[in-house]
Parts: C-alpha cells; sequence; structure tokens
C-alpha cells in the first residue's frame, strides 16, 4: 500500500495541488495539520483535504481558529459551513491502521508541550520510540525527517505549502511510505509561484524531482 503524507500547507493551494498531482496514485493521503493560517482561511485549500477524503489532524493553526481567539473568523462567513464542520470533526491525534501498519499521526508532539517543534535534532525523537505505533507522523516543523527509532519509523513531511528548511534550498516537501517494504522517502519540488507572489497560479514549471535526497537520516 503506497500512502502520501503531506502536511504544512498553510493556504498554498498551487503548491498542494502540485504535490497531489506529483505523488501520483496511492491508496491514502494524510495530512499532518495546519491546511491554513490562524489569520488567513483558504475554503479552496480544506475543500481539495476534505473532498478527497484527506485523513487529517489539528495543527495549531486549525485549533485557534476553532478557539475563542477565532471567534470572529467563524462568524464572518468567512468559513464555509462544510469547511467549519470539516474542522469541528477533526482529531488532535490519529490513530489509524494502514495495511497492518499502526499509524499514529500528530501535528506538533505527542507529548507536553503540544506545539513543541520536534526538529531532527530534538531530544525527543528517540522517545518517539515508546509511542505504541510502527509509524509516527509529525508535522509543525516544516523540516523533513526519516528516522527509524527503535521499533518506529518517524516520518515528517516537511511542509507542501511553506518551506522553511535552509539546508534543501527552500524546497517544498512531501513524503510517501511503502507499507510494504515499510520505507518511506521525501520527494522535493519547487513552488509553483516561486518568486511570483503568493498563492498566484503561473504556467507550469519543470520540477527538480528530489525523491530520496534526505535518505533515512
Ligand atoms: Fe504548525
Amino acid at each position: 500500500m503506497k500512502i502520501g503524507i503531506i502536511s504544512d500547507v498553510h493556504c498554498n493551494l498551487p503548491a498542494l495541488l502540485r504535490a497531489l498531482d506529483e505523488m501520483g496514485e496511492v491508496d491514502e493521503i494524510l495530512c499532518a495539520g495546519d491546511m491554513v493560517y490562524e489569520y488567513r482561511f483558504s475554503n479552496p485549500v480544506v475543500d481539495v483535504l476534505r473532498q478527497r477524503g484527506i485523513k487529517t489532524v489539528l495543527g495549531n493553526h486549525e485549533e485557534v481558529i476553532l478557539s475563542q481567539d477565532g471567534q470572529r473568523m467563524r462568524r464572518d462567513g468567512v468559513i464555509s459551513p462544510e469547511n467549519l464542520a470539516f474542522l469541528n470533526s477533526l482529531p488532535k491525534v490519529l490513530e489509524t491502521r494502514l495495511d497492518g501498519k499502526r499509524v499514529y499521526m500528530v501535528h506538533g508532539s505527542p507529548w507536553p508541550p503540544e506545539k513543541e517543534y520536534l526538529y531532527p535534532s530534538h531530544p525527543y525523537i528517540p522517545r518517539l520510540a515508546k509511542i505504541d505505533a510502527d509509524v509516527v507522523i509529525l508535522g509543525h516543523t516544516h523540516y523533513p525527517m526519516i528516522r527509524q527509532v527503535g521499533g518506529v519509523l518517524v516520518i515528517n513531511p516537511g511542509s507542501c505549502g511553506e518551506a522553511r528548511d535552509p539546508r534543501h534550498d527552500f524546497r517544498l516537501t512531501y513524503a510517501i511510505m511503502d507499507t510494504s517494504t515499510g520505507e518511506a522517502v521525501i520527494r522535493s519540488f519547487v513552488s509553483p509561484d516561486e518568486g511570483r507572489g503568493w498563492g498566484e497560479e503561473t504556467a507550469p514549471q519543470e520540477t527538480e524531482e528530489g525523491e530520496g535526497i534526505y535518505g533515512r537520516e
């Protein structure tokens, strides 16, 4: 079974569509949260995730929208009723089985503080081996990572909307996991709107596929 994994779209519709297009045929897609910004919403981005049945967890930005602080955004009709219902249906943690693999997905950290950024060098990374799962999926850092810790394969797909990782020229990323081999790869691509302004649709560019460039860290 082939699983596509995305995270931290942050309202970037052209990049989301490119990631979904480039990953090709997959059996399931997971999203580790932060589809949008707490101060800016994108119904088209959430429409794509909702309509494609992408299993998603709440990111910190969605949590703000659903909190007291997001009252005005919810009240002013910025969010379509379908998308608000979708946000309200999302769990903070998703625990599921895919092709027999126990998958645990959370946006930030499984332990308090939940908004901790579990960068590749964070001391919590080895602790992820203690989670009762075969695969742990994280988001939030925008730093892609694939690492085996004990019996747990840790995957952070990075961000397919707002690149923040200087290690790889700020390219956008997503992950593909193959449940039959138990392995995952990071694929990177250039943002469709690079240098042309935020979120603007542009003509298709040459894509420099970076599959496997991160390898197993
Ligand atoms: Fe986040």
